[in-house]
Parts: C-alpha cells; structure tokens; sequence
C-alpha cells in the first residue's frame, strides 16, 4: 500500500471501478451504510456463500433451511431480544454527533468523551433496540408491528422439530441457513463491514448435553480451516474468547474469529455454545414440548445444547477482498489474489488483435471454458490494459490468442500472481487450468 494513502479508500474505490460494491441509491445522493453488489461483486459474494453451504450441507448431519424474516413477534420476545438486544446512545450537545456509549473513551473523572470532537458534554446513555420495526396489514398500530429478524438463528430454533422429525435425523445433527438481517446499528460503517442490513450465514448444531465442549472443539476447528481454504492469510485471523464480561447471557462459551482489517483487529465469525437456553425459552413462550427423544430407545429424552457458528457473508467478503489487495508498483499494478475457488471471473480470453484469423481459436476456448466457468472475453486495448484490468478484478488466469497460434495451435496462459507465461496446445487448456485450480497454493 502506497504511503499516505487509506487502504480501505483505495479498496472501496476499486470496487466501485471495476463493478464489484456500489453505494446504494447513489443517483440520489447514496443511503448510508447501505452498498449494492455489482456484476462482480454478487459472484464474488456468491461464491463465498457457496463455499459455505457446500461445506456445510454437503454432509448427511447437516440440513439446510431457508426461513422467512417476518417471524411472529413472540419469537424475539422468547429469544431475548425486545428486552436485552439494545446499545447504549449518547449524544454530545456539543457537535450532535451519536455514538455507542460502550465504544467511547472516558477522561479521569469517569466522563464520556465524544469520538468526533472530544467534548464531554454528552446526554445521560439510554437503552436503544436494534430491531426494525413493521406493521403487517394496512393497520399501523402496536397490535400488528412486526421486526425485520436481527439474526437468521431464530428461524432455525423455531423449526428444529420440523427438520428432526421430517428429516429423520438423529442428535447430533445441524441446521444450516443463509439469509438477510437488520440491525439499527448506531454506527454502521468501514464501508461493508458494519452495514444495517447484511446477509448471515449461520449453521446450529444440536448436540446432547454433556457432548457440547467436545462439539465446541470441533466446530471451532473446523470453521477456522474454512477461513484459510477461502484463501485468507493465517497470520491475519486469531481467535478471541469471550471473557466474563463480554459472554452473551444465554452462553456458556463463545470465540470470535477475527480478521486484521486495515481498520485494526475485529469479528467475521462467532462459535458459541448457547446451551439449551433458545430452546428452552421457545418451549416456555409457545408452550410447545422441544424436547429431543432418542428413536433408537424412546428413553433418552433432552432438550438439546446448540453449538452455533455464525459468520457475516458480507463481513467474510471483506475480508477475503482487504487480504487479497495486493499493490506491486514494482510491476505498476494492483493485483486482487483471490483464491481461484472464490475469484468472481476465472479465466479471460485475449486475443492478441481484432482480427478475424484469431477468431476460431479465440471461440473455441470461449465456448469449451465458458460452458465450465465464469470467464470473460476482452479484445480491445493494449494487451498490457488488458493485463491490468484482469489483475484488479482477481482473474487468475489469461490466455492469449495470436498470431502465432494459427501456426502451432497454442496459446499462452499467463498467471496472475507471478505473471509467468506458459505456452499451452489449445486441446489442452482446459486440463490445464482445471489442474493448475485443483492444485493451487496461495501466496501472501
Ligand atoms: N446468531 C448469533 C449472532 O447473530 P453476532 O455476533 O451478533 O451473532 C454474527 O453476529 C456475525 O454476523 C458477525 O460475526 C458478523 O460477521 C455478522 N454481523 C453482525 N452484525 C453485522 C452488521 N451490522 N453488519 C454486517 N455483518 C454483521
């Protein structure tokens, strides 16, 4: 990175450029803490989302669910969050600005410290919830408010008898949900990382009490490794357990993982054990019996333990864009060195010129790649543009058509990171890229 420069500026204006994240209603001025995904932007996210669901679902003790947001209101009154899903507001009368009274810093005297202008003259903190509210119906009073779910869990929690028993599973076994969610957030910001509505991609596992420490080790474990097969750099993430004063009331242990952002060390994932709590608590609110019996002998009757993993789609995307963000003035160019299981565009094809000798062979490999991949064309410019604009937009692979391929039938695939070229019979390209994805070693 460039001295002087703000990375996470320099990251939020590729996206823009080269289509990945724009800012929401920007015609009108843009609507705070609200981003679109661009053409390249929604593949990325897409793939990152699909990374997760393969690894999630594509096992026999893991069903997935696709919950509405609109839930009855009791929902949140059971799981805690009318009551307790609130931050702390605080106003400084001198600048007006609004933030967290939790996140603020405190002079000698104990007295808040406004974060834009220092001023300790602030109001007393009150309690704000989060939660969006709705009406349903064409009524807007209080009998027909409806909230916009702040987590995709309790959809999970409210159907756990519905995919046990249709499912046939047997404990221990999990439920896996993608989905979008609200936060009223006080202070959205640093671009996607902390926005008002955002996508989750949460899975809970129902285990029987006293197996759940062992459950804990593994779904900590196994989600660590799911960060660095997305290719984000291990010296980047660490985990962050939760101390006394920081655990949720309705867990017994939680870690974060956390990824070191241009903007310091923060979340992309929560593992929790939140005990037999959420269950617990539906049980005694809908007055409906969740107990788990075990099939196999009728006797072992439990309300299960749930270990949750919960990583932020949006939030995992950010970091896998900040940790791919490579600058190389050596080489006068900007690389995104993106995993090529998680890089929105695989393969470009680029003919050396428009002309019509270097068609076929061009046509050929965009039929026959195209047809297994997301790849791009491009034949106008210098080559070396080309070169550029695939580098910044994280394709791994470009392959050249010219003119001396009408002679020996080969082209030149050219690599993104070490811009290394290797000179490839066309009936063997395909092979080669599938190889060189089946055995690619990230680079930091
Ligand atoms: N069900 C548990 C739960 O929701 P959380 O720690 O509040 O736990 C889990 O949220 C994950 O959701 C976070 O680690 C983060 O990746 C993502 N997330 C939470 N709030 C967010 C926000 N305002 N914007 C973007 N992502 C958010």
């Amino acid at each position: 990175m460039s001295a002087g420069k703000d990375p996470l500026q320099e990251l939020v204006s590729l996206c823009k450029r080269r289509g990945f994240i724009f800012q929401s209603s920007e015609i009108y001025g843009g609507l705070n803490s609200c981003w679109d995904y661009g053409p390249l932007g929604v593949t990325l996210k897409r793939n990152v989302k699909d990374a997760w669901w393969n690894a999630m679902t594509l096992r026999t003790d893991i069903e997935g669910l696709d919950a509405s947001i609109l839930m009855a209101p009791r929902v949140w009154e059971a799981s805690g969050h009318v009551e307790n899903f609130t931050d702390p507001l605080v106003d400084c009368k001198k600048c007006r600005a609004r933030f967290r009274a939790d996140k603020a810093e405190k002079n000698a005297a104990g007295k808040l410290i406004c974060p834009e202008c220092g001023s300790t003259d602030v109001t007393e903190a009150r309690n704000f919830n989060l939660m969006f509210k709705t009406h349903m119906g064409p009524l807007e009073d209080a009998s027909n408010v409806v909230y916009l779910r702040p987590e995709t869990a309790q959809g999970i929690y409210v159907n756990f008898h519905n995919v046990a028993t249709s499912m046939r599973q047997k404990i221990p076994f999990g439920i896996a949900q993608i989905g979008k969610a609200f936060r009223n957030e006080i202070t959205p910001g640093n671009f996607i990382f902390r926005t008002r509505e955002f996508e989750q991609m949460e899975m809970q596992y129902f285990v029987k009490p006293g197996e759940d420490d062992k459950w804990m080790d593994t779904w900590k474990q196994a989600r660590w490794d799911w960060h660095i097969a997305m290719g984000v750099n291990p010296a980047k993430l660490r985990f962050h357990p939760h101390g006394p004063g920081e655990l949720a009331h309705y867990a017994k242990a939680a870690f974060d993982i956390e990824y070191e952002f241009p903007f310091g060390w923060n979340e992309i994932e929560g593992v929790h054990n939140r005990t037999d709590f959420d269950l617990k608590r539906h049980q005694e609110y809908a007055k409906k019996n969740l107990q788990y019996v075990n099939p196999d002998n009728h006797e072992d009757k439990y309300v299960p333990y749930i270990i949750e993993t919960s990583v932020g789609a949006d939030r995992s995307t950010l970091a896998i864009l900040c940790d791919a963000y490579v600058e190389d003035p050596a080489n006068e160019r900007t690389v995104l060195k993106f995993h090529p299981k998680i890089a929105p565009v695989k393969v470009a094809v680029l003919p050396l010129s428009k002309k019509p000798e270097l068609a076929p062979a061009s046509n050929k490999l965009v039929e026959e790649l195209g047809a297994k991949m997301k790849i791009q064309y491009d034949d106008s410019g210098s080559i070396g543009k080309r070169y550029r604009r695939q580098e910044e937009i994280g394709t791994p692979f470009c392959i050249t058509v010219d003119f001396e391929t009408l002679n020996d039938q080969a082209v030149t695939i050219r690599h993104r990171d070490t811009m290394k070229q290797d000179r490839i019979p066309l009936d063997k390209v395909s092979a080669y890229i599938e190889d060189a994805f089946k055995n690619w070693k990230q680079t930091f």
